[in-house]
């Protein structure tokens, strides 16, 4: 938390952004504080407090981000790590160990999927994946050794917000930690600890950093659960290097005014979309159609940057489309302040047969569209025009 006083008594998110986590300055100290390459520190013996080496995630600038992060989570502490991969990684073993059990949403990112399909069980740890819509299903997989349950707000890339409150319960129940995904809402759109979430994670890649410009990860929680993951960060060493966490401090500092943006935008795309012809769906949960709209309206305190659209003329409408963009730009990876589109059939969702992706909402034609920061009139010709290449194409 920042050395500074809130004179408010407590201060706002846009403030905090900007402000927290930072320490206080004296006549002469820079305004931005610098980068501190420093892996090692001056220390001669316990007397000298606590070891400082840039692999422990205790550099200053790691501890500065990290401050900023938990201030604006509501959490007591939060460690940054050198991915999104690396924050849920490194939560997942402290919380577990062989024997143990997880009970997941099956709307995951598909990186996460595989590391609680694949990987985790080669360690002895088992997970059942769960149908979030069927609020029963959580509590009905439980199994005396489940230690985690795992879910991700909103998600990649049908942008469904499920309710909290059933994996809460069934966490309770079994004495386990609920643990979010809410990479795609960031803080400023929901606070996911405020639901009874114990560990939020997010790729600080995304909107947190904003610019496409660095690889980050955080996760936050309590200070009991923070020194747990820190402690498998310095067994596994995924730590973030001091370059990158200073860019993602400068990053979080402009996330309230990005995001406000980013909901803006990205709801005005949905809507105008609707009125498109050759676009057969649109999927955005500040639309009364998404599915979720009335829980999204309530939960969230904006829709965020994300939309999707499915083109009528399938597959090879998709790829028109995207090849005939001139202002936004095919690429995976979301959050910054150029507009990215992407296929999930080619991206995150490359290993499902086309079925299995229809049935999780993705048909062939599915485009997701990360909302950056440029002018609503400009992408809409953009992303007019380039319909219309797709419906050429098609033909
Ligand atoms: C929801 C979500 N979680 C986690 C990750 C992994 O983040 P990173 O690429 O920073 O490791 C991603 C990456 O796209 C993501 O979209």
């Amino acid at each position: 938390m920042s050395d500074r006083p809130a004179r408010n008594g407590t201060q706002g998110a846009a403030t905090r952004a900007v402000h927290a986590g930072q320490p206080a300055t004296r006549p002469g100290d820079p305004v931005v504080p610098p980068i501190v390459r420093s892996s090692t520190f001056h220390w001669s013996s316990p007397d000298d407090g606590g070891l400082l080496y840039s692999r422990y995630g205790n550099n200053p600038n790691q501890l500065s981000v990290a401050g900023k992060i938990a201030a604006l989570e509501g959490t007591e502490a939060a460690l940054v790590l050198a991915s999104g991969m690396g924050a849920t990684a490194m939560t997942l073993l402290a919380l577990t160990e062989a024997g143990d059990h997880v009970v997941a949403s099956r709307h995951l990112y598909g990186a996460t999927h595989a590391l609680l399909a694949d990987e985790l069980p080669r360690r002895g740890v088992a997970t059942t994946f769960v149908d979030p819509a069927d609020a029963g299903a959580w509590s009905a997989a439980l199994t005396p050794r489940t230690r985690v349950v795992f879910l991700e707000l909103p998600t990649n890339p049908t942008l469904r917000v499920f309710e909290i409150a059933p994996a809460r319960d069934a966490a309770r129940e079994a004495c386990a930690l609920l643990v979010a995904d809410a990479t795609f809402a960031t803080p400023v759109n929901l606070r996911p600890v405020e639901h009874g979430v114990d560990a939020v994670i997010h790729s600080a890649t995304k909107y947190l950093g904003g610019h496409s410009d660095l690889i980050a990860g955080a996760v936050a929680g309590t200070r009991a659960l923070i020194a747990g993951v820190t402690k498998m960060m310095k067994l596994y060493g995924p730590s973030l290097d001091p370059q990158a966490a200073w860019l993602l401090e400068r990053g979080i500092r402009s996330l309230p005014a990005r995001m406000e943006r980013h909901n803006r935008t990205s709801l005005a795309l949905a809507e105008w979309f609707q009125s498109v012809e050759g676009v057969a769906q649109v999927v955005h949960p500040g639309l009364p159609s998404h599915p979720d709209h009335e829980r999204a309206a309530e939960m969230l305190d904006g829709f965020g940057g994300m939309a999707s659209i499915v083109l009528e003329g399938g597959g090879p409408a998709a790829d028109a489309f995207c090849a005939a963009l001139e202002l936004a730009l095919p690429a995976p990876s979301l959050g910054g302040v150029e507009t990215l589109v992407s296929q999930p059939r080619y991206t995150s969702h490359v290993d499902l047969s086309p079925e299995e992706r229809s049935d999780l909402g993705i048909p062939d034609g599915f485009v997701r569209i990360s909302v950056g920061l440029e002018d609503l009139e400009d992408l809409k010709a953009d992303f007019a025009a380039a319909v219309e290449a797709a419906a050429a194409a098609a033909v």
